[in-house]
């Protein structure tokens, strides 16, 4: 029930502080460590690679989970879109491990490429919200989420979730193999930093619906730019903005702008920069002040340790395998007050369906 909520994604995207906490509780017991299947630990170990695969929004946390896995087991990872991956198939390594990630566990697109690794008998992990689902049964192992159910055709506390447990697994087959990283990462003491940072994100919910009003109801186009794990972000952002408000937007690597992106750059295009990497920060800074050169108006989603003072948004300090967590809520705000102020039905955007069960 969505009860005191005019939309089921304002809800959900309210939920998520507390979905961070109950995942934390029931996969990282009281010293934080987690707890997780040790047959799962063991078959993830014996893989050289690891091959993840989701559709929309699971695809983007798959490469968020890529950059968590890599740094903390040492495991070459790959992302793939499950629609592309079913019809053209990447070369497999001699010992894959398939991970798919999918918020229903019911898309068609996935559970295709399912299909084919079953007949190979390669072995496989889904991390899905709904027990019991098709990728769930026919998958060899499964790990829920646990958010409660996503009404919204716009996914926001199944991306956050997703991101989480892959920190969870990554740390947990990290230690498996004994990495120092792995076994210094403090995930108990960040989840909880992340849950009380995404609260004072949902609290600042008036200034991002002026925001919505002043800089995206009236435009036609927006982009998001950042580099690394921001990119991967700043794909999710655009996704978010572009099926519920209907606004024309886009994520880009923002060392790519000047390789062509940048001629679409009109008198007020927003452009939104996601800064939560050190060794990046500077770099995309510049990308923006290249946009506002040719008339953008330019905001920020940056984090407090990297902060000046016209930042648009600052978010907590949490690690940097986290950073997501934090930087896509102002994202889902926004996307959220601008289908709202343009009057849209921000729950069942136009052509859209919650589960894709047709390819
Ligand atoms: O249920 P799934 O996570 O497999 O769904 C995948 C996509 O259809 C889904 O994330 C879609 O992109 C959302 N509408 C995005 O908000």
């Amino acid at each position: 029930e969505k009860g005191v909520y005019p939309y089921y994604m304002l809800k959900e995207i309210d939920e998520q502080p507390n979905v961070m906490r109950k995942l934390s509780k029931k996969y990282l017991d009281e010293n934080g460590t987690p707890v997780i299947d040790e047959k799962l630990l063991d078959v993830m170990k014996n893989s050289d690679r690891i091959y993840i695969v989701g559709a929309g929004t699971s695809y983007h946390a798959g490469l968020v989970g890529k950059k968590q896995l890599e740094t903390l087991t040492g495991i070459p990872t790959e992302v793939h879109v499950a629609s592309e991956f079913a019809y053209e198939k990447p070369i497999f390594s001699k010992k894959p491990f398939f991970l798919f990630l999918s918020q229903s566990g019911e898309t068609a697109d996935s559970r295709q490429v399912l299909v084919n690794v079953n007949k190979d008998h390669y072995p496989s992990l889904t991390i899905t919200n709904v027990a019991n689902s098709t990728l769930s049964r026919e998958s060899d192992f499964t790990l829920l989420l646990d958010a409660g159910p996503e009404i919204s055709v716009a996914s926001t506390k199944a991306y956050t979730a997703q991101i989480a447990l892959e920190a969870i697994l990554a740390k947990a087959l990290g230690e498996h193999l004994g990495d120092q990283r792995a076994q210094d990462f403090d995930l108990k003491a960040q989840l909880s930093l992340v849950a009380q940072g995404m609260q004072t994100i949902v609290d600042e919910k008036d200034k991002i619906d002026e925001i919505s009003q002043d800089y995206f109801v009236n435009a036609t186009q927006a982009f998001y730019i950042g580099r690394g794990i921001d990119y991967t972000v700043s794909l999710e952002a655009a996704l978010k903005l572009k099926e519920i408000s209907y606004v024309h937007s886009e994520g880009f690597a923002s060392g790519e702008l000047k390789h062509g992106t940048i001629a679409l750059i009109e008198d007020g295009t927003p452009v939104i920069g996601i800064i939560t990497q050190g060794f990046t920060a500077g770099l995309t800074r510049s990308n923006l002040m290249e946009t506002a050169a040719r008339g953008a108006k330019t905001l920020t989603i940056v984090r407090k340790s990297l902060a000046q003072d016209d930042d648009t948004f600052v978010i907590p300090d949490v690690d940097e395998l986290l950073t997501p967590l934090l930087s896509v809520i102002p994202a889902q705000l926004l996307a959220y007050y601008t289908s709202l102020n343009k009057g849209l039905n921000v729950d069942l955007p136009r052509n859209l369906a919650k589960s894709v069960t047709v390819e």
